[in-house]
Formats: C-alpha cells, sequence, structure tokens
C-alpha cells in the first residue's frame, strides 16, 4: 500500500444511507465544497476528498496519474467504511470521478460531473500543463498558478461575487508546489474517457456554469450525449466555479442525483 491510500477525507455532513463523495478540482482541496455541502438536504452523508499532494492529503510516491488518484480516492473511502458513493467531481475532480467508475464500477453508484470533460487534452493544453508543473517545482512556489481565479470565476461573479476571487486565491496559495505539480502532470497524461461513460449504468447528473469559459456548456452537452441518459443543469451567471459560485443550485442538483440513486 502506498501513501496515495491515505487521503484525507472530511465529513461535511453526517447522515445516514448512501453516501456522498465529493471530489475537488485543481488546484484546491475540500474546501471549495463546504457551501455545497451545507445546501445539500439534511440526511445525506457528505464527505469531500483531497486528492493526492492537496489539502491534507500526503502526496506518496505513486506517478503522477488520474488513475493513481482514483485509486487513491476508493481505497480510503473503502478505509473509511464507504462501500459505495455517488461520487460527484469537479473538473479534475470529474476526471477522477471518471476513472473510479472505469477501475472501481461496483464502489461508483451513480455520478455528478460538475463543471469538467471527458476528452483528453490536445498537446498545446499538455504542453502548457507540462511548462507549468515544471514551473512550480522548480520554483517551489505555487507563484504560477495563483492568477488562476480570473479564469475560474465566471464574468458576472468577478463584478457581483467580489469576495470570490480573495477565497480562491487564499485556497490557492495553501497548497503544496510538489501536489500541483504532481496534479498538473496526472492531468496532462489523462486518456479521453467518452466511452466510460458511455458504458457506465448508474444515473449521471452533468452541471456546468453557464459563464464556464474552461469546461463550457459544449463540453457538458458532450457528457450528456455520451452518458445513457443524464441531467444536465446549467447555472446561469456562474463560471468554472459553479459550485462556490452559486451553491445552492448545485447542490440541488447533487440532491436529485442522490435521490434517483438512492432509490
Ligand atoms: C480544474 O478546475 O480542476 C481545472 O481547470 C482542470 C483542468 O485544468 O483541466
Amino acid at each position: 500500500m502506498t501513501t496515495t491510500q491515505h487521503l484525507a477525507l472530511h465529513t461535511l455532513r453526517e447522515g445516514h444511507g448512501l453516501p456522498v463523495l465529493l471530489v475537488h478540482g485543481f488546484p484546491l482541496d475540500h474546501r471549495m465544497w463546504e457551501d455545497v455541502a451545507a445546501a445539500l438536504p439534511s440526511g445525506i452523508t457528505v464527505v469531500a476528498v483531497d486528492l493526492p499532494g492537496l489539502g491534507e492529503s500526503p502526496l506518496g510516491g505513486e506517478p503522477p496519474s488520474i488513475e493513481a488518484a482514483a485509486d487513491a480516492v476508493v481505497a480510503a473511502a473503502r478505509a473509511a467504511g464507504l462501500e459505495r458513493a455517488v461520487v460527484v467531481g469537479m473538473s479534475m475532480g470529474g476526471y477522477v470521478a471518471l476513472a473510479a467508475a472505469e477501475r472501481h464500477p461496483g464502489f461508483v453508484v451513480a455520478l455528478g460531473l460538475v463543471d469538467t470533460k471527458s476528452t483528453a487534452d490536445d498537446d498545446t493544453a499538455r504542453a502548457n500543463r507540462l511548462r507549468i508543473a515544471a514551473a512550480v517545482s522548480e520554483s517551489r512556489t505555487v507563484d504560477a498558478v495563483l492568477g488562476m481565479p480570473g479564469a475560474l470565476l465566471g464574468a458576472t461573479s468577478k463584478i457581483a461575487r467580489r469576495g470570490l476571487t480573495a477565497r480562491l486565491e487564499e485556497w490557492i496559495r495553501s497548497q503544496r508546489p510538489d501536489g500541483v505539480a504532481w496534479a498538473q502532470r496526472a492531468m496532462a497524461a489523462r486518456p479521453d474517457r467518452t466511452e466510460v461513460l458511455a458504458r457506465f449504468a448508474g444515473p449521471v447528473s452533468v452541471v456546468v456554469g453557464e459563464e464556464d469559459t474552461l469546461t463550457p456548456v459544449e463540453a457538458a452537452e458532450h457528457l450528456v450525449a455520451a452518458a445513457r441518459g443524464a441531467t444536465l443543469v446549467v447555472v446561469p451567471a456562474a463560471g468554472h466555479m459553479s459550485a462556490v459560485e452559486d451553491a445552492p443550485a448545485v447542490a440541488n442538483a447533487i440532491g436529485d442525483l442522490w435521490a434517483v440513486a438512492r432509490d
């Protein structure tokens, strides 16, 4: 067993029955889900994980890969007594959720895909990630990703929800450079998992901020078209961080998914 299997799990809500497991985006940690967890119906167990090297999780010795992250998430959840879960991933968390569905189909009962996509990077995006990973590794700082809130937040939030930029910056600033570099290299190496979604038998909910420019509405529509009967929720006036920009809307979609999966 490698140390990546000792990921930090945070119980954001105590409940019973089928749990919801939340997987954060890059370069963030479980804190991005706090408002969503608070807005979910009471009675649902809500657990959020920190991916390898991010938040309170150790990096471990695995070479960077989304598959290693997915294995570590499921191992940590199982070690904590979760036998199966509604797995909800935002952006990078969505890549991990899809890998978990492929590799641990008995664990993933339903999939929530929030501001994410199933396709792989093109050469330009991959090269950009590797450049950022190298900059972070060499500088041993997260300076290269500190500007990300500008791209993560939607146009409306940048004007109307001014406190969010500082909140995101604080979360990003607190990440470890080795974890940030590992995550970038893992995302750069990930394959297209559209077929995984096509094969997935459980319920799927796709959520996207109307103003998401990183994984836009078209990427969400591609997910819905690939899945066997997914629902699509477009969150108005929100960007890539719809889960933070309009947490009640995202919680509502997750609550609906949980209700379908539980039946
Ligand atoms: C994220 O929010 O997790 C990132 O935008 C994912 C990515 O860089 O592809």
